[in-house]
């Protein structure tokens, strides 16, 4: 890691040719094209979420955040959708600079990105599916502890993170938990490469996240969320509204009375949460803004560059 001129050069931004070591995560219903392009304008890395969308739509929408924006972007694929395969095809025909691929490995899909010069980073959250992951080919990995909001493993990141980076070669991205400078910083001294952040963005000027939902969240705290396998039949961690509660009580999905394609996580945009639940990180409990994707990724990095220079004056200062 070197510093240079407001910048935090590091093995991520090169290989993503990003300015910033940042990222924003590819949330369901929420990285649409202008929180992405706005992410990605700013010189970090915006991923789309399609995995709520049809193949059409995701075409839509890259090429909706290439009239926004010139930099590069990354689209997230949750390998376990039905939709998984059309999905990578569209974007493979699309030429996504960064495809983010989650819930699975893809060695052949790692193959075609590279073929026409993209990159492949992997979202992993145990030190087997990482080693698996790299030998598949891929690029980087995104290290996603326990904290992380949405679908997440057992290990914390502060874990996480120094095991995987022991183990692969490859850039280390750490997830889960992100917010400030103080994180980027922590994530650096780790050995993470950089950091992606979902809840931070969510909490955007430019997250299309209902209005009531934004409020809720803001005044929620760290202890405010929950980790449930009953969601969607993968372990999640979501705000502690009653339904989420009910649904972790209930046992529905493991006893095989909930379909799987129910659409729970689609209040983020609706707003009611009576029905829908809402994916979210402990970090939350740290966020009472919501600035813009510009003014984060400058608090973040700069903050970062701070707090690493007054600290090694404070252990050695001039004599
Ligand atoms: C609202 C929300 C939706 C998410 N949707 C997805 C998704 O569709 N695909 C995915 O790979 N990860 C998804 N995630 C998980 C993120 O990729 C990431 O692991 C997490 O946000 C990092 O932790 P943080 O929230 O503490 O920053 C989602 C997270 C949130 C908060």
């Amino acid at each position: 890691v070197r510093e240079a001129e407001g910048h935090i050069r590091t093995r991520m931004t090169e290989v993503l040719a990003i300015s910033h070591p940042v990222m924003s995560a590819g949330m369901g219903h929420l990285a649409v094209p202008s929180l992405v392009a706005a992410v990605s304008a700013a010189g970090g890395l915006g991923v789309l979420a399609t995995s709520t969308l049809t193949p059409d739509e995701v075409r839509d929408s890259i090429r909706a955040v290439r009239r926004l924006t010139n930099a590069p972007f990354g689209a997230n694929i949750l390998l376990r959708s039905d939709q998984a395969a059309a999905i990578a095809a569209v974007v493979v025909d699309e030429r996504v600079p960064v495809v983010n691929l989650a819930l699975g490995i893809d060695a052949d899909l790692v193959a075609e990105v590279h073929r026409y010069g993209g990159k492949v980073v992997s979202t992993v959250t145990t030190v087997r599916h990482a080693s698996s992951a790299a030998a598949s080919g891929v690029d980087a990995l995104i290290a996603t502890g326990h904290e992380a909001g949405g679908h997440g493993g057992d290990i914390s990141t502060m874990v996480l993170v120094p095991l995987l980076v022991g183990c692969v070669a490859i850039p280390v991205i750490a997830a889960g938990g992100f917010s400030d400078g103080a994180g980027l910083a922590a994530a650096l001294m780790l050995g993470a490469q950089g950091i992606s952040m979902g809840s931070r963005f969510a909490l955007s000027a430019e997250c299309p996240i209902h209005p009531s939902v934004r409020e809720r969240l803001l005044t929620s705290g760290a202890s405010d969320t929950i980790v449930t396998d009953q969601i969607d039949g993968l372990q999640s961690r979501v705000l502690r509204t009653e339904l989420a509660q009910a649904l972790a009580a209930a046992h529905d999905y493991a006893e095989g009375r909930v379909s799987p394609g129910r659409d729970t996580f689609a209040a983020l945009r609706r707003g009611d949460l009576e029905r829908g639940v809402v994916a979210i990180g402990q970090v939350v409990g740290m966020i009472d803004d919501t600035p813009t994707c510009a003014e984060i990724i400058r608090r973040v990095v700069s903050g970062a560059r701070q707090l690493i220079a007054d600290r090694a004056m404070e252990f050695s200062p001039p004599t």
